[in-house]
Protein backbone atom coordinates (compact mmCIF):
# COMPACT_ATOMS: atom_id res chain seq x y z
CA UNK A 1 0.00 0.00 0.00
CA UNK A 2 1.71 3.75 -0.94
CA UNK A 3 0.42 6.82 -0.63
CA UNK A 4 -0.24 8.61 -3.83
CA UNK A 5 -0.43 12.00 -4.36
CA UNK A 6 -2.61 11.59 -0.72
CA UNK A 7 -4.40 8.79 -1.49
CA UNK A 8 -3.97 5.27 -0.89
CA UNK A 9 -3.24 2.74 -3.66
CA UNK A 10 -4.21 -1.29 -2.92
CA UNK A 11 -3.09 -4.00 -5.35
CA UNK A 12 -2.45 -1.45 -7.93
CA UNK A 13 -6.52 0.45 -7.63
CA UNK A 14 -6.17 3.91 -6.72
CA UNK A 15 -8.22 4.45 -3.30
CA UNK A 16 -9.70 7.52 -1.68
CA UNK A 17 -11.08 8.35 1.70
CA UNK A 18 -14.86 8.55 1.26
CA UNK A 19 -16.00 8.60 5.25
CA UNK A 20 -19.25 10.30 5.51
CA UNK A 21 -19.80 13.42 6.92
CA UNK A 22 -21.41 13.24 10.03
CA UNK A 23 -22.57 16.90 10.35
CA UNK A 24 -24.37 16.08 6.71
CA UNK A 25 -25.66 12.19 6.60
CA UNK A 26 -27.00 12.41 10.18
CA UNK A 27 -29.14 15.37 8.99
CA UNK A 28 -29.56 13.61 5.88
CA UNK A 29 -30.86 9.99 8.16
CA UNK A 30 -34.44 12.58 9.51
CA UNK A 31 -35.98 12.33 6.54
CA UNK A 32 -36.73 8.35 5.46
CA UNK A 33 -40.09 9.09 5.58
CA UNK A 34 -41.31 8.75 9.25
CA UNK A 35 -43.97 10.36 10.78
CA UNK A 36 -44.71 10.66 14.49
CA UNK A 37 -47.00 7.03 14.20
CA UNK A 38 -44.37 5.37 12.26
CA UNK A 39 -41.31 6.68 14.36
CA UNK A 40 -43.22 5.80 17.75
CA UNK A 41 -43.84 2.31 16.14
CA UNK A 42 -40.38 1.81 15.39
CA UNK A 43 -39.57 2.14 19.11
CA UNK A 44 -41.82 0.15 20.41
CA UNK A 45 -40.38 -2.79 18.10
CA UNK A 46 -37.12 -2.41 19.84
CA UNK A 47 -39.14 -2.73 23.48
CA UNK A 48 -40.64 -5.78 21.60
CA UNK A 49 -37.89 -7.48 20.88
CA UNK A 50 -36.28 -6.79 24.27
CA UNK A 51 -38.82 -8.61 25.42
CA UNK A 52 -40.66 -5.93 27.17
CA UNK A 53 -44.31 -6.70 28.96
CA UNK A 54 -45.04 -2.98 29.97
CA UNK A 55 -44.57 0.21 27.43
CA UNK A 56 -45.16 3.35 28.63
CA UNK A 57 -45.31 6.40 26.42
CA UNK A 58 -44.94 9.92 28.65
CA UNK A 59 -44.91 13.08 26.29
CA UNK A 60 -44.28 16.53 28.35
CA UNK A 61 -45.59 18.79 26.29
CA UNK A 62 -46.15 22.08 28.06
CA UNK A 63 -43.12 23.23 29.12
CA UNK A 64 -40.46 25.18 27.35
CA UNK A 65 -38.40 22.18 26.89
CA UNK A 66 -41.12 19.80 25.40
CA UNK A 67 -40.03 16.20 24.93
CA UNK A 68 -41.61 12.10 24.57
CA UNK A 69 -40.19 9.23 26.48
CA UNK A 70 -40.95 5.50 25.54
CA UNK A 71 -40.01 3.30 28.45
CA UNK A 72 -39.87 -0.41 28.84
CA UNK A 73 -39.11 -2.93 31.16
CA UNK A 74 -37.36 -5.52 28.41
CA UNK A 75 -33.73 -6.62 28.61
CA UNK A 76 -31.94 -3.52 28.92
CA UNK A 77 -28.30 -2.81 27.81
CA UNK A 78 -24.90 -2.91 29.55
CA UNK A 79 -23.24 0.62 28.44
CA UNK A 80 -21.22 -1.47 25.74
CA UNK A 81 -24.52 -2.58 24.57
CA UNK A 82 -26.31 0.67 24.82
CA UNK A 83 -23.08 2.62 22.76
CA UNK A 84 -23.28 -0.32 19.88
CA UNK A 85 -27.08 0.48 19.78
CA UNK A 86 -26.46 4.26 19.12
CA UNK A 87 -24.17 3.83 15.85
CA UNK A 88 -26.14 4.34 12.91
CA UNK A 89 -25.89 0.38 11.22
CA UNK A 90 -25.71 -1.01 14.62
CA UNK A 91 -26.60 -4.41 12.77
CA UNK A 92 -26.07 -5.74 9.38
CA UNK A 93 -29.23 -5.91 7.63
CA UNK A 94 -28.15 -8.94 5.36
CA UNK A 95 -27.63 -10.86 9.03
CA UNK A 96 -30.25 -13.55 10.32
CA UNK A 97 -32.87 -12.94 13.15
CA UNK A 98 -34.23 -14.36 15.29
CA UNK A 99 -37.88 -15.10 14.93
CA UNK A 100 -39.50 -12.33 17.13
CA UNK A 101 -37.05 -9.67 16.40
CA UNK A 102 -39.01 -7.14 14.45
CA UNK A 103 -35.63 -5.07 13.53
CA UNK A 104 -33.43 -5.49 10.05
CA UNK A 105 -31.14 -2.41 9.82
CA UNK A 106 -29.76 -1.86 12.90
CA UNK A 107 -30.98 2.36 12.12
CA UNK A 108 -34.05 2.47 13.53
CA UNK A 109 -33.77 3.69 16.48
CA UNK A 110 -31.71 6.68 15.29
CA UNK A 111 -33.65 7.16 12.21
CA UNK A 112 -37.25 6.91 13.68
CA UNK A 113 -35.91 9.47 16.85
CA UNK A 114 -34.36 12.30 14.37
CA UNK A 115 -36.94 12.65 12.52
CA UNK A 116 -38.85 13.81 15.30
CA UNK A 117 -36.05 15.55 17.61
CA UNK A 118 -32.62 16.77 17.60
CA UNK A 119 -31.78 15.38 20.30
CA UNK A 120 -31.30 11.64 21.57
CA UNK A 121 -31.21 10.50 24.90
CA UNK A 122 -30.91 6.69 25.41
CA UNK A 123 -30.55 5.74 29.39
CA UNK A 124 -30.83 1.77 29.92
CA UNK A 125 -30.56 -0.18 32.62
CA UNK A 126 -28.70 -3.90 32.97
CA UNK A 127 -27.61 -6.14 35.91
CA UNK A 128 -28.20 -3.12 38.00
CA UNK A 129 -25.83 -0.96 35.79
CA UNK A 130 -27.77 2.15 34.77
CA UNK A 131 -26.01 3.75 31.36
CA UNK A 132 -27.52 6.91 29.62
CA UNK A 133 -25.85 8.12 26.04
CA UNK A 134 -26.70 11.15 23.74
CA UNK A 135 -27.00 11.88 20.13
CA UNK A 136 -27.55 16.01 19.80
CA UNK A 137 -27.75 17.05 16.39
CA UNK A 138 -26.52 20.45 17.07
CA UNK A 139 -23.21 19.06 18.16
CA UNK A 140 -22.36 17.01 15.51
CA UNK A 141 -23.58 19.80 13.16
CA UNK A 142 -20.70 21.78 14.87
CA UNK A 143 -18.06 19.01 15.62
CA UNK A 144 -18.90 16.90 12.42
CA UNK A 145 -17.17 13.69 13.96
CA UNK A 146 -19.50 10.39 15.09
CA UNK A 147 -19.01 10.89 18.75
CA UNK A 148 -22.48 10.46 21.31
CA UNK A 149 -22.05 12.12 24.60
CA UNK A 150 -22.45 9.47 27.50
CA UNK A 151 -24.31 10.86 30.04
CA UNK A 152 -22.59 9.97 33.63
CA UNK A 153 -24.94 12.25 35.96
CA UNK A 154 -28.31 10.72 34.86
CA UNK A 155 -30.04 13.26 37.83
CA UNK A 156 -32.50 15.49 36.48
CA UNK A 157 -32.94 13.98 33.38
CA UNK A 158 -36.84 13.88 32.13
CA UNK A 159 -38.93 10.14 33.07
CA UNK A 160 -35.44 8.97 34.20
CA UNK A 161 -36.94 8.37 37.62
CA UNK A 162 -39.51 5.84 35.78
CA UNK A 163 -36.48 3.69 34.47
CA UNK A 164 -37.70 0.04 35.70
CA UNK A 165 -35.54 -2.23 37.36
CA UNK A 166 -34.04 -4.16 33.86
CA UNK A 167 -35.87 -1.61 30.81
CA UNK A 168 -34.88 0.87 28.68
CA UNK A 169 -35.67 4.99 28.12
CA UNK A 170 -35.98 6.34 24.91
CA UNK A 171 -36.03 10.56 25.45
CA UNK A 172 -36.95 12.47 22.79
CA UNK A 173 -35.90 16.25 23.39
CA UNK A 174 -35.61 19.40 20.89
CA UNK A 175 -38.81 18.17 19.29
CA UNK A 176 -38.09 20.50 16.17
CA UNK A 177 -40.24 18.57 13.74
CA UNK A 178 -43.40 18.34 16.25
CA UNK A 179 -43.86 21.76 17.05
CA UNK A 180 -42.97 24.08 13.97
CA UNK A 181 -45.73 26.26 13.47
CA UNK A 182 -45.99 27.67 17.13
CA UNK A 183 -42.53 27.60 18.61
CA UNK A 184 -42.61 30.68 21.06
CA UNK A 185 -46.43 30.00 21.82
CA UNK A 186 -46.31 27.16 24.63
CA UNK A 187 -50.00 26.51 24.81
CA UNK A 188 -50.68 26.55 21.23
CA UNK A 189 -47.65 24.33 20.89
CA UNK A 190 -48.62 22.21 23.70
CA UNK A 191 -51.64 21.35 21.44
CA UNK A 192 -50.02 20.61 18.81
CA UNK A 193 -48.24 17.98 20.03
CA UNK A 194 -50.87 16.62 21.70
CA UNK A 195 -52.94 16.22 18.65
CA UNK A 196 -50.22 14.25 16.95
CA UNK A 197 -49.73 12.28 19.76
CA UNK A 198 -53.74 11.31 19.62
CA UNK A 199 -53.27 10.23 15.52
CA UNK A 200 -50.26 8.62 16.52
CA UNK A 201 -52.49 6.24 19.45
CA UNK A 202 -54.81 4.78 16.96
CA UNK A 203 -51.98 3.99 14.69
CA UNK A 204 -50.04 1.88 17.94
CA UNK A 205 -53.54 0.80 18.97
CA UNK A 206 -53.36 -0.86 15.54
CA UNK A 207 -49.94 -1.89 14.45
CA UNK A 208 -49.57 -3.88 18.19
CA UNK A 209 -53.10 -5.16 18.63
CA UNK A 210 -51.84 -8.87 18.39
CA UNK A 211 -48.89 -8.04 21.00
CA UNK A 212 -51.82 -6.54 23.10
CA UNK A 213 -54.93 -8.77 22.82
CA UNK A 214 -55.74 -12.26 24.88
CA UNK A 215 -56.68 -12.87 28.73
CA UNK A 216 -52.82 -12.65 29.00
CA UNK A 217 -51.59 -9.71 26.54
CA UNK A 218 -47.60 -9.69 26.21
CA UNK A 219 -47.49 -6.34 26.07
CA UNK A 220 -49.31 -3.59 27.71
CA UNK A 221 -49.45 0.20 25.77
CA UNK A 222 -49.43 2.94 27.68
CA UNK A 223 -49.89 6.77 27.13
CA UNK A 224 -49.33 9.28 29.73
CA UNK A 225 -50.70 6.48 32.17
CA UNK A 226 -53.74 5.41 30.42
CA UNK A 227 -53.66 1.30 28.97
CA UNK A 228 -54.40 1.72 25.54
CA UNK A 229 -56.99 -0.77 24.18
CA UNK A 230 -56.09 -3.13 21.30
CA UNK A 231 -57.71 -2.67 17.80
CA UNK A 232 -58.48 -5.70 15.90
CA UNK A 233 -59.39 -4.91 12.42
CA UNK A 234 -61.02 -8.03 11.90
CA UNK A 235 -63.37 -8.11 14.91
CA UNK A 236 -62.43 -11.32 15.45
CA UNK A 237 -64.62 -11.36 18.83
CA UNK A 238 -67.59 -10.53 17.28
CA UNK A 239 -70.10 -13.16 16.34
CA UNK A 240 -71.40 -12.16 13.43
CA UNK A 241 -67.79 -11.41 11.37
CA UNK A 242 -67.01 -14.28 9.03
CA UNK A 243 -63.95 -15.96 9.19
CA UNK A 244 -62.24 -18.48 6.11
CA UNK A 245 -59.37 -21.22 6.59
CA UNK A 246 -56.67 -20.02 6.77
CA UNK A 247 -54.43 -20.81 3.86
CA UNK A 248 -50.64 -21.26 4.00
CA UNK A 249 -47.98 -20.44 0.99
CA UNK A 250 -45.17 -22.38 1.54
CA UNK A 251 -42.02 -20.66 0.05
CA UNK A 252 -38.34 -21.32 0.12
CA UNK A 253 -37.71 -18.24 2.62
CA UNK A 254 -40.71 -19.07 4.88
CA UNK A 255 -44.47 -19.34 4.87
CA UNK A 256 -46.88 -16.38 3.82
CA UNK A 257 -50.17 -17.02 5.67
CA UNK A 258 -53.59 -15.57 4.94
CA UNK A 259 -56.66 -15.46 6.52
CA UNK A 260 -59.98 -14.04 4.90
CA UNK A 261 -62.54 -12.14 7.06
CA UNK A 262 -65.98 -10.37 5.82
CA UNK A 263 -66.93 -7.73 8.97
CA UNK A 264 -70.27 -7.86 10.36
CA UNK A 265 -73.25 -5.65 8.51
CA UNK A 266 -73.18 -1.71 10.14
CA UNK A 267 -76.54 -2.94 11.41
CA UNK A 268 -75.34 -5.72 13.55
CA UNK A 269 -72.79 -3.35 15.74
CA UNK A 270 -73.14 -0.37 17.87
CA UNK A 271 -72.21 2.60 16.37
CA UNK A 272 -69.13 2.90 18.63
CA UNK A 273 -68.00 -0.11 17.07
CA UNK A 274 -68.08 0.62 13.56
CA UNK A 275 -66.64 3.66 13.78
CA UNK A 276 -63.76 2.52 15.73
CA UNK A 277 -63.10 -0.21 12.78
CA UNK A 278 -63.58 2.26 10.33
CA UNK A 279 -61.24 4.60 11.80
CA UNK A 280 -60.76 7.95 10.70
CA UNK A 281 -60.55 6.57 6.66
CA UNK A 282 -64.02 5.14 7.10
CA UNK A 283 -64.80 1.59 5.96
CA UNK A 284 -64.58 1.73 1.96
CA UNK A 285 -61.00 3.09 2.43
CA UNK A 286 -59.77 0.32 5.51
CA UNK A 287 -60.86 -2.40 3.44
CA UNK A 288 -57.98 -4.59 1.63
CA UNK A 289 -54.90 -6.49 2.58
CA UNK A 290 -53.53 -6.44 6.63
CA UNK A 291 -49.80 -7.26 6.28
CA UNK A 292 -48.21 -8.40 9.07
CA UNK A 293 -44.33 -8.96 9.89
CA UNK A 294 -43.84 -11.10 13.08
CA UNK A 295 -47.21 -10.08 14.31
CA UNK A 296 -46.85 -7.02 13.86
CA UNK A 297 -49.08 -4.48 11.09
CA UNK A 298 -47.22 -3.18 8.57
CA UNK A 299 -49.30 -2.23 5.79
CA UNK A 300 -52.84 -1.62 6.90
CA UNK A 301 -56.28 -1.60 4.69
CA UNK A 302 -54.94 -1.60 0.97
CA UNK A 303 -55.67 -4.29 -2.06
CA UNK A 304 -51.74 -3.00 -3.04
CA UNK A 305 -52.95 -2.49 -6.83
CA UNK A 306 -54.62 -5.71 -6.96
CA UNK A 307 -58.37 -4.33 -7.25
CA UNK A 308 -59.62 -1.13 -6.50
CA UNK A 309 -61.43 -0.12 -3.02
CA UNK A 310 -65.67 -0.36 -3.68
CA UNK A 311 -68.60 -0.48 -1.88
CA UNK A 312 -68.80 -4.39 -3.26
CA UNK A 313 -65.55 -5.38 -0.99
CA UNK A 314 -66.36 -2.93 1.79
CA UNK A 315 -66.58 -5.45 4.69
CA UNK A 316 -63.89 -7.88 3.49
CA UNK A 317 -60.23 -7.58 4.88
CA UNK A 318 -57.40 -10.19 4.52
CA UNK A 319 -55.09 -11.21 6.95
CA UNK A 320 -51.91 -11.67 5.63
CA UNK A 321 -48.81 -13.12 7.97
CA UNK A 322 -45.18 -12.79 6.79
CA UNK A 323 -42.30 -13.79 8.76
CA UNK A 324 -39.11 -11.55 9.11
CA UNK A 325 -37.09 -14.11 6.93
CA UNK A 326 -39.25 -12.45 3.58
CA UNK A 327 -37.70 -9.24 4.27
CA UNK A 328 -35.54 -8.84 1.32
CA UNK A 329 -38.75 -10.74 -0.64
CA UNK A 330 -40.92 -8.51 0.43
CA UNK A 331 -38.40 -5.18 0.32
CA UNK A 332 -38.89 -4.00 3.84
CA UNK A 333 -37.92 -0.29 4.54
CA UNK A 334 -36.57 0.78 7.09
CA UNK A 335 -39.64 2.03 8.72
CA UNK A 336 -41.78 -1.26 8.65
CA UNK A 337 -44.15 0.94 6.86
CA UNK A 338 -43.94 0.04 2.87
CA UNK A 339 -43.40 -3.87 1.15
CA UNK A 340 -43.35 -5.33 -2.05
CA UNK A 341 -45.19 -8.60 -2.77
CA UNK A 342 -42.66 -11.32 -4.65
CA UNK A 343 -44.71 -12.48 -7.56
CA UNK A 344 -45.28 -15.64 -6.82
CA UNK A 345 -47.24 -14.32 -3.41
CA UNK A 346 -49.01 -11.33 -6.15
CA UNK A 347 -50.24 -14.23 -7.86
CA UNK A 348 -51.57 -16.08 -4.99
CA UNK A 349 -53.05 -12.90 -3.47
CA UNK A 350 -54.79 -12.04 -6.60
CA UNK A 351 -56.78 -15.22 -6.68
CA UNK A 352 -57.91 -14.56 -3.19
CA UNK A 353 -59.59 -10.83 -4.44
CA UNK A 354 -61.10 -12.23 -7.59
CA UNK A 355 -62.86 -14.89 -5.27
CA UNK A 356 -64.03 -11.93 -2.77
CA UNK A 357 -65.07 -9.86 -5.35
CA UNK A 358 -67.01 -12.89 -7.03
CA UNK A 359 -68.70 -13.84 -3.27
CA UNK A 360 -69.81 -10.16 -2.46
CA UNK A 361 -71.17 -9.67 -6.02
CA UNK A 362 -72.94 -12.70 -6.06
CA UNK A 363 -74.08 -11.92 -2.22
CA UNK A 364 -75.46 -8.28 -3.16
CA UNK A 365 -77.05 -9.36 -6.32
CA UNK A 366 -78.98 -12.39 -4.32
CA UNK A 367 -79.83 -9.34 -1.39
CA UNK A 368 -80.95 -6.99 -3.88
CA UNK A 369 -82.66 -9.27 -5.99
CA UNK A 370 -84.65 -10.73 -2.56
CA UNK A 371 -85.06 -7.46 -1.16
CA UNK A 372 -87.56 -6.71 -3.86
CA UNK A 373 -88.87 -9.77 -4.57
CA UNK A 374 -89.90 -10.56 -1.29
CA UNK A 375 -91.97 -8.13 -1.05
CA UNK A 376 -95.27 -8.88 -2.29
CA UNK A 377 -96.21 -5.68 -2.79
CA UNK A 378 -93.26 -3.57 -3.66
CA UNK A 379 -93.93 0.62 -4.15
CA UNK A 380 -90.57 0.02 -6.18
CA UNK A 381 -90.28 -2.35 -8.55
CA UNK A 382 -86.54 -3.27 -9.78
CA UNK A 383 -86.42 -4.01 -13.40
CA UNK A 384 -83.66 -5.41 -15.59
CA UNK A 385 -83.03 -2.86 -18.48
CA UNK A 386 -80.51 -2.83 -21.15
CA UNK A 387 -77.99 -4.91 -19.28
CA UNK A 388 -78.28 -2.28 -16.13
CA UNK A 389 -80.92 -1.92 -13.88
CA UNK A 390 -83.84 0.51 -13.17
CA UNK A 391 -85.99 1.77 -10.43
CA UNK A 392 -89.52 2.36 -10.95
CA UNK A 393 -92.49 3.08 -8.77
CA UNK A 394 -94.59 0.48 -8.72
CA UNK A 395 -98.32 2.45 -9.65
CA UNK A 396 -100.27 -0.52 -9.13
CA UNK A 397 -99.61 -0.65 -5.59
CA UNK A 398 -102.67 -0.80 -3.88
CA UNK A 399 -101.96 2.47 -1.71
CA UNK A 400 -101.04 4.49 -5.54
CA UNK A 401 -103.93 2.51 -6.97
CA UNK A 402 -106.44 3.39 -4.27
CA UNK A 403 -105.76 6.91 -3.96
CA UNK A 404 -106.13 6.94 -8.09
CA UNK A 405 -109.42 5.26 -8.30
CA UNK A 406 -110.65 8.14 -5.70
CA UNK A 407 -109.58 10.88 -7.99
CA UNK A 408 -112.21 11.85 -10.63
CA UNK A 409 -111.66 10.74 -13.88
CA UNK A 410 -109.68 13.54 -16.03
CA UNK A 411 -106.80 13.57 -12.77
CA UNK A 412 -105.82 10.23 -12.96
CA UNK A 413 -103.90 9.88 -15.67
CA UNK A 414 -102.15 13.11 -14.70
CA UNK A 415 -101.57 12.03 -10.91
CA UNK A 416 -100.03 8.41 -12.72
CA UNK A 417 -98.11 10.92 -14.90
CA UNK A 418 -96.44 12.59 -11.67
CA UNK A 419 -95.12 9.32 -10.17
CA UNK A 420 -93.72 8.17 -12.80
CA UNK A 421 -91.79 11.47 -13.21
CA UNK A 422 -90.86 10.94 -9.60
CA UNK A 423 -88.88 7.84 -10.71
CA UNK A 424 -87.39 9.09 -13.42
CA UNK A 425 -86.22 12.08 -11.35
CA UNK A 426 -84.72 9.40 -8.80
CA UNK A 427 -80.97 11.62 -8.41
CA UNK A 428 -78.87 8.01 -9.53
CA UNK A 429 -75.58 10.35 -9.37
CA UNK A 430 -76.23 11.41 -6.52
CA UNK A 431 -76.60 8.47 -4.64
CA UNK A 432 -73.70 7.01 -6.10
CA UNK A 433 -71.86 9.86 -4.56
CA UNK A 434 -73.33 9.53 -1.32
CA UNK A 435 -73.27 5.59 -1.11
CA UNK A 436 -69.35 6.20 -1.69
CA UNK A 437 -69.05 8.44 0.98
CA UNK A 438 -70.69 5.81 3.44
CA UNK A 439 -73.51 3.72 2.15
CA UNK A 440 -75.06 2.59 5.37
CA UNK A 441 -75.60 6.67 6.13
CA UNK A 442 -78.19 6.63 2.88
CA UNK A 443 -81.30 5.85 4.64
CA UNK A 444 -84.65 6.08 2.89
CA UNK A 445 -87.39 8.93 4.74
CA UNK A 446 -88.90 6.93 7.86
CA UNK A 447 -92.35 8.57 7.70
CA UNK A 448 -94.79 9.17 10.90
CA UNK A 449 -97.32 7.12 11.03
CA UNK A 450 -99.59 9.75 10.76
CA UNK A 451 -98.65 10.70 7.71
CA UNK A 452 -99.27 7.17 6.25
CA UNK A 453 -102.38 6.99 7.79
CA UNK A 454 -104.37 7.74 5.06
CA UNK A 455 -102.87 6.19 2.09
CA UNK A 456 -102.75 2.91 4.57
CA UNK A 457 -106.15 3.54 5.03
CA UNK A 458 -106.93 3.48 1.51
CA UNK A 459 -104.72 0.20 0.17
CA UNK A 460 -106.71 -1.71 3.06
CA UNK A 461 -109.80 -0.92 1.90
CA UNK A 462 -108.64 -1.44 -1.77
CA UNK A 463 -107.36 -5.24 -0.52
CA UNK A 464 -111.11 -5.62 1.42
CA UNK A 465 -112.76 -5.05 -1.71
CA UNK A 466 -110.46 -7.61 -3.67
CA UNK A 467 -111.11 -10.39 -0.92
CA UNK A 468 -108.64 -10.16 1.17
CA UNK A 469 -108.82 -11.36 4.68
CA UNK A 470 -107.50 -8.52 7.23
CA UNK A 471 -104.32 -10.94 8.73
CA UNK A 472 -103.27 -11.51 4.75
CA UNK A 473 -103.61 -7.84 4.10
CA UNK A 474 -101.47 -7.41 7.23
CA UNK A 475 -99.00 -9.23 6.46
CA UNK A 476 -99.02 -8.03 2.71
CA UNK A 477 -98.67 -4.15 3.60
CA UNK A 478 -96.10 -4.97 6.51
CA UNK A 479 -93.59 -6.71 4.45
CA UNK A 480 -93.53 -3.61 2.67
CA UNK A 481 -92.16 0.13 2.34
CA UNK A 482 -93.13 2.36 3.76
CA UNK A 483 -95.38 0.07 6.47
CA UNK A 484 -92.77 -1.96 7.39
CA UNK A 485 -91.88 -0.50 10.70
CA UNK A 486 -95.63 0.26 11.85
CA UNK A 487 -96.84 -3.22 12.23
CA UNK A 488 -98.79 -2.86 15.49
CA UNK A 489 -100.54 0.56 14.40
CA UNK A 490 -101.29 -1.05 10.67
CA UNK A 491 -102.89 -3.97 12.52
CA UNK A 492 -105.13 -1.49 14.69
CA UNK A 493 -106.25 -0.02 11.64
CA UNK A 494 -107.32 -3.38 9.74
CA UNK A 495 -108.96 -3.96 12.93
CA UNK A 496 -110.60 -0.92 12.72
CA UNK A 497 -111.83 -0.91 9.07
CA UNK A 498 -113.03 -4.18 9.60
CA UNK A 499 -115.12 -3.57 11.96
CA UNK A 500 -116.54 -0.67 10.48
CA UNK A 501 -117.67 -2.46 7.86
CA UNK A 502 -119.46 -5.35 9.82
CA UNK A 503 -121.22 -2.70 11.28
N1 LIG B 1 -35.52 -0.71 23.95
C1 LIG B 1 -34.43 -1.45 23.72
N2 LIG B 1 -34.07 -2.42 24.60
C2 LIG B 1 -32.97 -3.18 24.38
N3 LIG B 1 -32.17 -3.06 23.29
C3 LIG B 1 -32.47 -2.11 22.39
C4 LIG B 1 -33.61 -1.26 22.55
N4 LIG B 1 -33.67 -0.42 21.51
C5 LIG B 1 -32.63 -0.73 20.72
N5 LIG B 1 -31.90 -1.74 21.23
C6 LIG B 1 -30.70 -2.36 20.64
O1 LIG B 1 -30.20 -1.42 19.73
C7 LIG B 1 -30.06 -2.00 18.45
C8 LIG B 1 -30.28 -0.96 17.39
O2 LIG B 1 -31.64 -0.61 17.31
P1 LIG B 1 -32.20 -0.06 15.94
O3 LIG B 1 -33.64 0.16 16.10
O4 LIG B 1 -31.39 1.10 15.54
O5 LIG B 1 -31.92 -1.22 14.91
P2 LIG B 1 -32.64 -2.63 14.77
O6 LIG B 1 -33.82 -2.70 15.66
O7 LIG B 1 -31.59 -3.67 14.98
O8 LIG B 1 -33.06 -2.64 13.24
P3 LIG B 1 -34.09 -1.62 12.52
O9 LIG B 1 -33.27 -0.55 11.91
O10 LIG B 1 -34.76 -2.47 11.52
O11 LIG B 1 -34.99 -1.09 13.59
C9 LIG B 1 -31.05 -3.14 18.43
O12 LIG B 1 -30.65 -4.13 17.52
C10 LIG B 1 -31.00 -3.62 19.88
O13 LIG B 1 -29.92 -4.51 20.05
MG1 LIG C 1 -35.32 -1.21 15.59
Amino acid sequence: MQSVQGNLQIKGKRQADATPHAASLIEGMRDFGYTLETAMADIIDNSITAGAGRVEILAETTTDEPWIAVIDDGSGMTEAELIEAMRPGSKNPLAEREGHDLGRFGLGLKSASFSQCRQLTVISRRNGQTSGATWDLDKVAKTNVWNVDLEDDLHGLPAVDKLPETGTIVLWRKLDRLSTNFRHDTAKRSAEINKALSGAERHLRLCFHRYMEGSRPKLKLLLNGRLLAPIDPFATTHKATQVDPEEVLPLVSGEVVTQCYTLPHHKMMSRAEWEELGGPEGHLRSQGFYIYREKRLIIAGSWLGLARQTELTKLSRVRVDIPNTMDADWKIDVRKASAQMPPIVRERLRRIVERLQGTSKRTYQRRGRKLVSEENLPLWNRIQKDGGIVYRPNVEHPSIQGFADLLPEEFRHGFRACITLLGSGLPVAALHADMLGGAESVESDRSDFAELAEMAETAIRELLKIGMTGSDILKTLCSTEPFVNHKDSVRQLVEEIEQGEHS
